[in-house]
């Protein structure tokens, strides 16, 4: 996505130095040309039926780009439904998943006739049945079932196994049959699924599918006319040149193999694969040190700014801007963080940095900001949209002096 022109850091065609007089670091920028040539490429592959996956990255201006690019919006709470609304999605573009979803947050999707709710428990369907009886509506639903499929995902993202705590396990059809006859408000057209992110394993999609039409079949022959398939997300993201090989068009193979006999209409759900090398970490180096041999490079991004090589021992790629000469050392890039954990790569070689130069984190453009926190007191950071020779600042954060004045301390202290 960083392209040098004449020695000097580009995206698209606007100059990351001019990016950065205007914005403190760290921030992440995106590249509108890039998210369009990806979101593009997946409706060719699949169709018009993609929903982006809100929680990778939920900031409206990109919101409202997929919106513009004809895409829907499947979103996992309350807030993120807000957010697509008033980001410009239709209703009807829009798909509410999520294993806790509250009686408030289930009213309001009622109220809004969002496209449809999916359903993570058998509670939840008597609630929502409870709630649109109260309302007077008819309300069209689908069911997340969890097929039970290892996608061979690290635990943390993976949720399309029996034990873990998503969906309505496939095995308990026949009960939510049962219920639905006695849900007179709820008209079910729709069955999902999700098994994780980060899969690229074509067996694991193969075996989802085949599971997804043998339920869908099920339903129907009980007399509920599914009418929607979702097949989730999960898409996987080249982070590491050591990581798999993926190509969405194999999951299409496997597609036709499975459904092209029969008239469900399939959807998608990803987010991260939209999105996720559309966006680059800007950060600087605020300190340089060596500790048992090690070279430490201090930069002002934290585990605060990007949670994922903390949190799930992802790699992202970190590349100088600043190469002063062509003798390169072995670094170890960490944050400011008071934790042992906040540390972005180890071992990397690098041309010798210093005080005050700027790294790039690759690949950040999905769970990035939507997962960074004012950890240590520290702000959130700045999001910037570029589009060829103009860039937008799309999330400019308050001054941690507003976070620290947000805490009441009560009257007896
Ligand atoms: C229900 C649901 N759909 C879609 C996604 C998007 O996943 P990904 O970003 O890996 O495509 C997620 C994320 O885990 C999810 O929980």
């Amino acid at each position: 996505m960083l392209e040098f022109k004449n020695q000097l850091p580009f995206i698209e065609n606007t100059s990351l130095q001019e990016v950065i007089k205007v914005c403190e670091t760290p921030f992440y920028l995106y590249s509108q040309d890039k998210i369009i040539q990806k979101v593009e490429m997946t409706k060719k592959v699949l169709g018009e039926n993609i929903f982006f996956s809100v929680k990778s990255n939920s900031n409206q201006a990109i919101l409202k780009l997929m919106q513009s690019l004809n895409i829907g919006a499947d979103v996992v709470s309350l807030g993120e439904l807000k957010r697509s609304l008033s980001a410009g999605f239709d209703p009807s573009k829009i798909i509410f998943e999520g294993v806790g979803k509250s009686k408030d947050d289930l009213t309001f999707a009622i109220q809004k006739n969002i496209r449809l709710i999916n359903t993570e428990s058998l509670e939840e369907i008597k609630l929502l049945q409870s709630l649109a009886l109260e309302q007077n509506k008819y309300v069209d639903i689908g069911v997340r079932l969890n097929p039970n499929i290892d996608g061979g995902t690290i635990n943390k993202i993976s949720t399309g196994k029996k034990t873990d705590k998503f969906g309505i396990e496939i095995n308990e059809i026949e009960n939510i049959i049962n219920l639905m006859s006695d849900c007179k408000n709820l008209n079910l057209i729709g069955i999902s699924c999700h098994i994780g992110s980060q899969i690229s394993n074509i067996n694991a999609y193969k075996n989802t599918f085949i599971e997804m039409k043998k339920s869908a079949d099920k339903f129907s022959l009980s007399g509920i006319n599914i009418k929607h398939v979702d097949l989730g997300g999960g898409f996987h993201v080249r982070y590491n040149k050591n990581d798999p090989e993926f190509k969405i068009e194999n999951i299409k193979k496997e597609l036709d193999d499975c459904f092209s006999k029969s008239n469900y209409e399939l959807s998608f759900e990803p987010g991260r694969y939209l999105i996720a090398e559309a966006g680059i970490l800007v950060t600087s180096i605020i300190n340089t040190k060596q500790n048992g041999g090690i070279n430490y490079l201090i930069v002002d991004a934290g585990m605060n700014t990007l949670v994922r090589p903390a949190m799930y021992n992802a790699y992202h790629e970190i590349e100088e801007i600043t190469k002063k000469t062509d003798e390169t050392m072995n670094y170890t890039v960490a944050g400011p963080i008071c934790e042992s954990s906040d540390i972005f790569v180890k071992n990397i070689h690098l041309t010798k940095q210093s005080i005050g130069d700027i790294l790039i984190i690759k690949n950040t453009g999905a769970y990035g900001k939507v997962m960074s926190s004012t950890y240590n007191t520290r702000a959130l950071p700045t999001e910037v949209l570029i589009n060829g020779e103009n860039f937008a600042i799309i999330y400019a954060p308050d001054k941690i002096e507003k976070n620290i004045e947000e805490d009441i301390i009560p009257s007896w202290l």
